[in-house]
């Protein structure tokens, strides 16, 4: 990836994910900036090599470190993100590439507060991109560089894959993968209570369950078989795995995954609702 300086403005779950992933793969820690609410915050960050400020004891910590950065990556909350993007407009290179991670904030919503700034990105990463391997959903803004586009590819590229979509599909996108970790964390949650109700101890019932996922993914991942496939290759027609699916089916496992997506593209629009 291009040499280009970095800052990351709100460095906290998401930040961090990708600022590790992004130290992992070498990049230079002397491009690297970040920004923090808290002091304790910045320390960590500053342990680690790179240049970090918190708002708290340095009030204009952002329109300070986005100053000569070359890719800014906004990593605060939603809520925050119009508050953020005022306080730094005047400070940022009008070539510089704003990378925004919020859920539910739209690209035209980011554009009124740099109405000068071209390069605009609207990134939904998840955090195994601090195992390096994460998926991003990312869309530019119809005025930004095809280098621009590249350059936020290329940055998530190190923390796993990435997938462009239009802007349409990223509230869908965000339910899907950007919380698609607690999906899977909840489903071990209880994977791993009905394994205890069945007497196997708290630590038995986690080997279990997670050397399952762990196995039955690294499976997936190397196989060119459908998942569909697979759970069949281990589902004896008239054995207990067809009756264990059965039972999935019957309470309609299919239609809960449909609601709770439903759900989080709602929640979605209304945080892009109340930030315009
Ligand atoms: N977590 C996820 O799985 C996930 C997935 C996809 C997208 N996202 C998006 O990523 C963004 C961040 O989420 P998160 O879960 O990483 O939140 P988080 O852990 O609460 O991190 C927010 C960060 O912003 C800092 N901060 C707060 N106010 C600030 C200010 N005025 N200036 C500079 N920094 C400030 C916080 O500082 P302190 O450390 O001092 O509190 C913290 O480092 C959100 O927009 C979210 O929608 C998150």
């Amino acid at each position: 990836m291009e040499k280009l300086r970095i800052c990351f403005v709100g460095t906290g779950s998401m930040g961090s994910a990708i600022l590790h992933g992004l130290l992992a793969s070498g990049y230079e820690k002397k491009l690297i900036s970040a920004t923090t609410k808290s002091e304790a915050s910045s320390f960590k960050l500053r342990e680690l090599g790179i240049s970090a400020l918190a708002t708290d004891t340095s009030p204009d910590a952002n329109q300070l470190l986005v100053a000569d950065a070359q890719l800014i990556v906004l990593g605060v909350k939603p809520y925050q993100i119009n508050q953020v993007l005022n306080q730094i407009s005047e400070e940022v290179n009008r070539e510089a590439v704003v990378i925004s991670m919020a859920a539910g904030i739209e690209l035209a919503t980011i554009s009124q507060s740099l109405p000068n700034h071209k390069n605009l990105v609207r990134t939904m990463p998840n955090t195994p991109a601090l195992v390096g391997k994460g998926v991003t959903g990312l869309v530019g803004a119809a005025s930004a560089s095809k280098d621009a586009i590249e350059a936020a590819s290329n940055l998530f590229r190190t923390v796993g894959e990435v997938v462009e979509v239009s802007e349409s599909q990223i509230n869908a996108l965000s339910a899907i993968s950007g919380s698609g970790p607690a999906w899977i964390m909840y489903i071990v949650e209880q994977w791993e209570k009905v394994a205890i109700n069945q007497g196997f101890t708290a630590e038995q019932a986690a080997t279990l369950v997670r050397s399952t996922l762990v196995g039955s993914a690294e499976l997936l991942a190397s196989s060119d078989e459908d998942p569909a496939v697979l759970r069949k290759n281990v589902t004896s027609p008239g054995g207990t795995t067809e009756k264990l699916i059965a039972t999935l089916e019957e309470a309609e496992l299919s239609k809960l995954f449909e609601s709770s997506l439903e759900a989080a593209v709602k929640r979605a629009r209304e945080i892009a609702a109340s930030n315009d």
